[in-house]
């Protein structure tokens, strides 16, 4: 049903099966509304979800997914597997590819380890954040969230802010947004932001309040304060000073701007309480349109030609 078999990233993805996987997880968010909030268009598909890093949203919304389309779906976590005793990378999953898998969702700290999942079992690869690479179902329901709230991408005008360098979920906003025809801002301290901005198709600043008088949306970025020992940012509180979205700075706009945060969030430093949970934020709307999403996704890779929706 798409062009792709699997969802390594979006840089080199078909546009044609970026908006596939839209159009059809707005069919799957009504689903989700109904009282049944199931289409069981999965039943005898096995999909195991490997997470080696952390993760809430993520690994959350693919099992429910899984579940909502009646997938048998197994969870494999690294700190309660046989990873601690030693096992690679190769041979954990040829051993689960070997107990006849369809499809694999993987989030692991290492750039590259989804596509070279795709070397070791037969089924569809689906990446769920590859350390800094790409996060590329977050930025699809991030695209479901805005052409919700706005009807179309195409001319939007998005502010990025925050630690572009290493954000999965930026390079993976990034790619989406420039296929579907937005501009895009990014914004962040010079030692935050990627030496090839203008090779992404982006412009740059270090002022945010230009960037938030310019944009209609701002998607605020999770400081990784696993980070912080880098040196990188001189203090949180200096962070939330100069970057970020704060009640002063937002209420002082001319006109209403959309929040959006793909979490987890760092209340106090990124972004302002007051903000992410005031009326213009969607990030619990991201966070619901993530299942749909995810069902699209599973969907439209998995499912039997038969399986119509
Ligand atoms: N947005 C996101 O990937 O969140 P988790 O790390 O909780 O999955």
């Amino acid at each position: 049903m798409l062009k792709s078999k699997h969802l390594i990233g979006l840089e080199n993805f078909p546009t044609s099966d970026l908006n596939k996987i839209i159009d059809t997880s707005f069919k799957f968010k009504e689903i989700l509304e109904s009282p049944e909030r199931k289409a069981i268009l999965l039943k005898g598909k096995t999909i195991v979800n490997m997470f080696f890093e952390n993760s809430t949203r993520t690994k959350i919304s693919f099992t429910l997914a899984e579940k909502r389309l009646g997938a048998d779906s197994i969870n494999f976590s690294s700190s309660t597997s046989s990873v601690k005793k030693g096992e690679t990378l190769k041979d954990t999953i040829q051993n689960i590819d070997a107990m006849k898998i369809d499809g694999a969702v993987i989030r692991h700290g290492h750039p590259g380890s989804a596509l070279k999942l795709t070397e070791y079992i037969d089924g569809a690869v689906i990446n769920a954040g590859d350390g800094s690479h790409e996060h590329p179902t977050q930025a699809i329901l991030d695209m479901v969230t805005l052409k919700e709230k706005f009807g179309k991408i195409k001319n939007l005008k998005v502010g990025i802010i925050g630690d572009i360098l290493n954000s999965r979920v930026a390079r993976s906003d990034i790619f989406a947004l420039k296929k579907l025809g937005a501009e895009i801002v990014v914004c962040g301290p010079s030692t935050l932001l990627p030496s090839n901005a203008k090779q992404l198709g982006v412009n740059i600043t270090h002022n945010i309040n230009e960037v938030l008088n310019w944009c209609d949306v701002v998607i605020g970025l999770r400081i990784q304060l696993e980070r912080m020992h880098l040196g990188r940012i001189p203090s949180k509180r200096e962070y939330h000073s100069e970057f970020g979205l704060t009640y002063e700075r937002i209420s002082k706009l001319k006109k209403d701007i959309v929040i959006m945060h793909p979490g987890p969030m760092n209340r106090g430093v990124e972004i302002d309480s007051k903000i992410a949970d005031s009326e213009n934020a969607v990030i619990l709307d991201q966070v619901l349109n993530g299942v749909a999403s995810r069902m699209s996704i599973l969907y439209l890779l998995l499912a039997d030609k038969s399986e119509k929706l």
